[in-house]
């Protein structure tokens, strides 16, 4: 018998990652099935998911490839029937999937706020919903990826951080409504970590991540952290010493962040200007 607030144990249990294509989730995906997790990989690039199930079958692993937009109805569902139907009932979700949208308001139109937060926000709504009853049954983990965004706003940044600032509180109220019923809910608030979610231009081409390298945390690091907070059933992991700063100085003044952030804009535009 698990009790509530339990240490997880991964081996032979089922997982399920969204966003496993790139960054974050594949590197989660990799670290559970090390631990012994057969690991449902969903993301909308089929041919990036089945590269890196041959590489964990490779090692000894259990993974399947599923196509999943989670911006559409139904295509969460679909992805966790067709994994508990090779697997059995999930008792690890990790709700990744995201993107950013960047630009200011006045340059966006409402549909650009619609299709981040279809992704970031209720892409995670689907997720849950599609995958609650196995992990009550199972009183397994949802992990869900927001970010540092989620506590201060950044200009330019308006959908994404507001996205994130969502998510975070939404990761919040499941933790408390679900954690009666024996699930964990982790809510994953990264700094800077490796991926390809700053790299990708408008055109889908990758360029060279704008950050500085020794701000970025390697994916690995970053999973190896987050399987291990998704173990305890840890409330919150902020990832990155940068993103604890972040986090904390938001409480203490929400403004200051804001306003050094806007610096760079101020002064592009006073140059515009002048
Ligand atoms: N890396 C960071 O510094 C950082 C910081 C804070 C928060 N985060 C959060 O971490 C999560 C993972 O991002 P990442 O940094 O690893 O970026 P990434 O390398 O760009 O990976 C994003 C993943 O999300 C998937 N995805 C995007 N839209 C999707 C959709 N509609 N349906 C299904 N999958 C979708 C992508 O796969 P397909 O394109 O193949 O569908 C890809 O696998 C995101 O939620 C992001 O906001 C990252």
């Amino acid at each position: 018998m698990r009790h509530r607030g339990s240490r997880l144990d991964l081996s032979g249990r089922v997982a399920l990652v969204t966003g496993a294509s790139s960054g974050i989730g594949a590197a989660v995906a990799r670290e559970l099935a090390s631990h012994g997790a057969a690991v449902g990989l969903a993301a909308r690039r089929l041919d990036r998911l089945e590269a890196l199930a041959g590489e964990i079958r490779a090692a000894g692993g259990r993974a399947m490839p599923v196509a999943c937009d989670v911006s559409r109805d139904g295509d969460p569902e679909r992805a966790a029937a067709t994994v508990r139907d090779a697997f059995g009932p999930l008792s690890v979700v990790v709700a990744n999937a995201g993107f950013g949208v960047s630009g200011r308001v006045d340059e966006l139109s409402v549909q650009d706020f619609q299709r981040q937060y279809d992704t970031n926000l209720f892409g995670v709504v689907r997720t849950v919903r599609a995958t609650l009853e196995d992990l009550k049954a199972t009183r397994g983990v949802v992990a869900i990826l927001g970010s540092v965004a989620g506590y201060f706003g950044a200009p330019a940044q308006a959908p994404y951080c507001s996205s994130k600032a969502a998510v975070r509180i939404m990761a919040q109220s499941l933790w408390g409504e679900l954690r009666p019923l024996g699930v964990g809910v982790v809510l994953i608030s990264p700094g800077y970590v490796e991926s390809e979610i700053r790299r990708r231009g408008p055109d889908g081409r990758l360029a060279e991540d704008p950050v500085p390298p020794w701000l970025i945390m390697p994916s690995e690091q970053a999973a190896r952290k987050i399987v291990r907070a998704i173990v305890r059933r840890r409330p919150e992991l902020i990832l990155t010493a940068h993103g604890r700063l972040g986090a904390w100085l938001a409480r203490l003044c929400p403004t200051l962040l804001v306003r050094l952030l806007a610096l760079p804009s101020s002064r592009r535009a006073s140059r515009v200007q002048g």
